[in-house]
């Protein structure tokens, strides 16, 4: 054992690819450090943190990384600037809790032990889903999550802007949807399933293109790319607010001030709607650089459609079965419309029907499993983020911890070839609950740092105690950014903790040095 210590004199030697994880990684040591950490040419003779590409195996992909610390150097290498990326995040866990400080930490040993590591994710596709529309966050929160998702390791940030309660996007073309679709004039209050009363006080936001600018660069220096959900055709109140005659009846539509399933939803009709979805889809498809984009299509119901004289000449029009029928083409109409701006849809697979274009992908939440499994075997891709095992906002006693950690994204039916269509997870937060900072912090740490898990780790590396230990030396890292995780007792029902203390007593005490998720295979 021995270890590499940072002075006021270690330099960061970088080949050109890592220069901009070369200054990211300066902005994460000085501060606590007090050191300058100058950026230096490549000089592999060097003492000091080298940074540079340098082909390691294959398999190890766009995102896996070595890293080796002796004596003289920490070196982390990689086929890719990401992969590089993913070792300074380890790098992190290795240094003391005090290395996540923003201030000057005069009494930490900035040591990094000796080891030699290799490390690549499971998965491709490890997400988070924020829901701005029930409860909008606003920026500074934005941000906070990118930092701590990079820290996990987390490459998908898939963000959903628009809902019954709030639409969160500037589009130009359309500026009632923030004028109006943005505001709601209070919130439920009362049994959340009944109660018709609201609380009177307003709910505002929306975020402006050149702030959604803003979001998707920080996403990308942390390698993270921004996935906007527009949901169409149902979840769409907000919309129709501003735009009444969207709808069927073309009758006024409040922004909603509670929570759950609306019938008014897009006329599928008209071809005013097809204007409207097409402006506002080429709108955000030339905003967001990813090649994916959300539509969404949960939870749309069909009472409007069947009573509505443009909807049912559509479905005869196209010679549809019915109104599901007719989602399916709408759906397939976007796809078609988006491929055009070079994106592939995802869509809830509540939605799914086997004739939506193949290439979409189903992103499952719940629905017909057999049918999607089968999809899937036959090369749909597919996103897991099974209902009870990722959403964040479940209450921990309904969904504690262990069974958070038990997720594993790839179910049986689809081991052997078809894990090549499984792209992975996301962690979904709808805001509902979620009225504020405190709860949103709540509610997503630590049960991420269980997913991110999912996502990253062989299923063989994972056991649960292990985890918690590793958890409790990563929570304090949180602390240091002002999260608030749910204390870990919060997480577990009564009886996992007795089995948990027990489990404890037996447990090798873990180093706090032990780096989160990594897949060490040396
Ligand atoms: C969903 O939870 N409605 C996708
Ligand atoms: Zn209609």
């Amino acid at each position: 054992m021995g270890a590499f210590l940072l002075t006021a004199e270690t330099p960061i030697f970088t080949d050109a690819p890592n220069q901009a994880n070369a200054a990211y990684l300066q902005t994460l040591l000085s501060p606590p450090t007090g050191y300058p950490f100058p950026i230096e040419e490549m000089d592999p003779e060097g003492k000091g943190i080298h940074l540079f590409l340098d082909a390691i195996e294959e398999d190890y992909g766009e995102e896996g990384y070595r890293i080796e610390v002796n004596p003289g150097k920490a070196q982390i290498y990689a086929n890719t600037p990401v992969g590089v990326f993913y070792g300074i995040q380890t790098l992190r866990q290795l240094l003391p809790v005090e290395i996540e400080s923003r201030e000057l930490a005069p009494d930490a040993t900035w040591e990094i032990p000796y080891i030699t590591l290799m490390d690549y994710p499971r998965f491709p596709w490890r997400g988070y889903m924020l829901d701005e529309a029930r409860h909008f966050q606003g920026k500074e929160t934005v941000k906070d999550i990118l930092d701590q998702m990079a820290k996990l390791k987390l490459n998908r940030f898939h963000w959903h802007l628009t809902d019954d309660q709030g639409w969160r996007i500037e589009i130009k073309q359309y500026p009632q949807l923030t004028e109006i679709g943005s505001v709601r004039p209070g919130t439920v209050v009362g049994n959340p399933f009944l109660s018709r009363k609201h609380d009177a006080q307003p709910h505002a936001g929306f975020y402006t293109q050149d702030e959604i600018r803003e979001i998707i660069n920080y996403a990308q220096e942390r390698h993270i790319m921004v996935i906007p959900e527009i949901e169409l055709p149902g979840h769409a109140s907000a919309a129709l607010a501003a735009y009444p005659e969207l709808g069927c009846t073309g009758q006024p539509v409040e922004v909603a001030t509670r929570f759950g399933i609306f019938t008014d939803i897009y006329c599928a009709g008209k071809e005013s709607t097809y204007t409207f979805l097409e402006n506002v889809l080429n709108e955000v498809a030339a905003l967001f650089p990813a090649p994916y984009l959300h539509i969404g299509g949960d939870e749309a119901p069909k009472k409007n459609w069947k009573q509505c004289p443009d909807c049912q000449q559509k479905i005869q029009d196209l010679g549809l079965k019915d109104e599901d029928a007719l989602q399916v083409w709408l759906t397939n109409w976007a796809a078609a419309l988006l491929a055009e701006a070079g994106k592939t849809i995802i869509f809830w697979s509540d939605a799914y029907h086997p004739e939506i274009t193949r290439s979409a992908i189903v992103h499952f939440w719940k629905g017909n499993q057999k049918k999607i499994f089968q999809a899937v075997r036959d090369g749909r891709k597919m996103i897991n983020s099974t209902y009870l095992r990722t959403y964040l906002d479940h209450a921990y006693k309904l969904l504690p911890l262990d069974e958070t950690y038990a997720f594993d994204p790839l179910p049986a039916e689809l081991a052997g070839p078809p894990e090549k269509n499984m792209l992975g997870m996301e962690g979904l937060l709808w805001t509902e609950w979620v009225p504020n900072r405190a709860r949103l912090d709540y509610q997503t740490f630590p049960r991420l740092v269980a997913l991110a898990e999912s996502g990253w780790t062989m299923t063989k590396k994972q056991h649960f105690n292990l985890f918690l230990a590793r958890l409790r030396a990563f929570l304090p890292r949180l602390a240091f950014h002002h999260i608030e995780a749910a204390p870990i007792k919060d997480t577990l029902l009564p009886w996992h903790k007795r089995l948990l203390k027990k489990l404890t007593l037996l447990q090798p005490k873990q180093g706090t040095a032990s780096s989160l998720e990594e897949n060490d295979h040396d």
